[in-house]
């Protein structure tokens, strides 16, 4: 196997909540996961990251509650299914206190608030982390959250995009044309803190905002967060690939990373950007053992504790379909064409399904958390990893099984091994995040991306 030319992106994946994204696992007695609201578990993930040089946590969000099965949210409830669930940003600067070099990524949806104070609570946490955080920038697709924002249901799926690109020309604008180079100036003796002539309005107007500005905030080191983003559809690829730096995928093999990637990347290019301005990072999670047997082992006592319901609520509510309405023996082929959310999962079940078998309804909840699992050992482990990074994947998102027992075990007895064959990094590039994920390219965004258009571009006014 050759190894990548350089090492990877290697993030924590969580949420503020009991259960993400391996239901059930909550009540294992070793997970901690249930002490998502005190900070101490936080800043104790954030130090177990930085000590072993983990790129960032990335703090996903769920912005509503699951859609109901069989008629009742009660499922939703009583099994935690990512509620109740927590404010992502008001982790951030608890976590930044107790790190040096660790990036902080968390979720902003268009639906949670209006961009001009999205951009202030951006800018003031880049301020306080000197640098290191980032932006995952979605849609949205919880219909109960858009209700409980004030309208009908859900906005169709395009138009969502639509209005993910508006929002992000108002916070570019904000972050990257209201305040020029040069416009603090802080200066005791003559009382002047800042330059009214390099400070602007911006002055939007748009279908879904009218901003005038100026941004609230001084320009902040990296000014626009680093931008993540995960989509698959045509119109998300679309977005992505104009402005994500960083594309969050969860494939279930190299191939169909390979698949994704190359399709992004292509259309990147198109758009003028380079084909490494973007990482490519794949969510996988990992069951380690010191022999195959023993990881194993441990594979299936994880599996004791799965909660079967749950996993067939949230496979619904991603599918866009009632699971439970169907017998549980039903292929899935016959109804994957009836799924009007996500079929990405339903799809990775149908293909992953073992020689001579049908992937049936029932499958899908009992192996959804373990299409995306690799068990063995930290050598298996590393191996299988350099086939992901040999189908382009650049980074990888370990998500929880238990909290903070996957990290910590992953940190512990993988990391050795991935640092050993230059897979991972053994110490952090100085700077940014934007530094220490494109070395070499500066804190801020580069000029091949849309965000560059809004700088020095219009006249000052106030
Ligand atoms: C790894 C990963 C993480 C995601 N994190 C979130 C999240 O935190 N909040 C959210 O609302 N959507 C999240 N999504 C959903 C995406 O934002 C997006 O809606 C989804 O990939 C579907 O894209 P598409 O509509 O273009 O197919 C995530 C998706 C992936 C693959």
């Amino acid at each position: 196997m050759s190894a990548p030319t350089r090492p990877l992106v290697y993030n924590f994946f969580l949420m503020d909540t009991p259960s993400h994204i391996s239901q059930g696992m909550w009540r294992h007695p070793e997970s901690r996961a249930t002490e998502y609201n005190d900070l101490g578990l936080w800043v104790e993930l954030a130090q177990l990251a930085e000590r072993h040089h983990f790129d960032a946590i990335f703090i996903a969000d769920n912005f509503g509650m699951y859609p109901p099965v069989g008629g009742s949210s009660d499922v939703v409830i009583e099994r935690a299914l990512q509620f109740p669930i927590s404010e992502p940003a008001m982790l951030v600067s608890a976590m930044a206190h107790a790190t040096k070099d660790l990036g902080i990524v968390y979720t902003n949806s268009v639906l949670q608030q209006h961009p001009f104070a999205f951009a202030r609570q951006m800018s003031t946490l880049d301020h306080l982390t000197n640098g290191r955080v980032g932006w995952n920038m979605v849609s949205s697709f919880n219909a109960n959250g858009f209700r409980s924002m004030g309208m009908d249901g859900f906005v169709d799926h395009d138009e969502r995009y639509t209005w993910l690109e508006e929002y992000v020309e108002v916070v570019y604008k904000l972050w990257e044309g209201s305040w020029a180079d040069g416009a603090v100036l802080k200066d005791r003796d003559t009382g002047i803190y800042a330059d009214p002539s390099k400070v602007r309005k911006i002055n939007h107007l748009g279908k879904r905002y009218s901003v005038e500005g100026p941004h609230l905030s001084e320009p902040s080191p990296q000014r626009t967060p680093v931008l993540f983003q995960a989509g698959s559809s045509a119109a998300g690829l679309d977005f992505g690939a104009r402005h994500t730096e960083g594309a969050f995928m969860i494939s279930g093999k190299p191939e169909a990373s390979a698949s994704k990637i190359a399709k992004m990347k292509e259309r990147a290019i198109a758009l003028g950007r380079n084909a490494n301005d973007i990482h490519f990072i794949e969510g996988l999670t990992f069951v380690v053992g010191s022999t195959e047997e023993e990881a194993q082992r441990k594979a299936d006592e994880l599996d004791e504790w799965a909660d079967v319901t749950a996993q067939m609520a949230m496979s619904s509510a991603s599918a866009g379909i009632d699971l439970t309405r169907f017998d549980p023996d039903e292929p899935l082929v016959n109804i994957i064409d009836q799924a009007q959310g996500l079929r990405g999962s339903i799809q990775l079940c149908i293909d992953n399904a073992p020689k001579g078998k049908v992937a049936t309804v029932a499958d899908l909840g009992r192996d959804n958390a373990r299409q995306w699992r690799i068990t063995g050992t930290p050598e298996s482990i590393a191996d299988r990893i350099t086939e992901y990074a040999e189908a382009g994947v650049t980074g990888i998102n370990i998500m929880s099984i238990t909290v903070p027992g996957t990290f910590a075990d992953f940190a512990e007895h993988v990391t050795p091994i991935l640092k050993e064959r230059g897979l991972m990094q053994r110490e952090y590039q100085e700077g940014t995040l934007r530094e220490k994920l494109f070395p070499g390219g500066g804190p801020r965004l580069g000029e091949t991306h849309p965000a560059r258009a809004y700088r020095d571009s219009h006249e000052y006014s106030h």
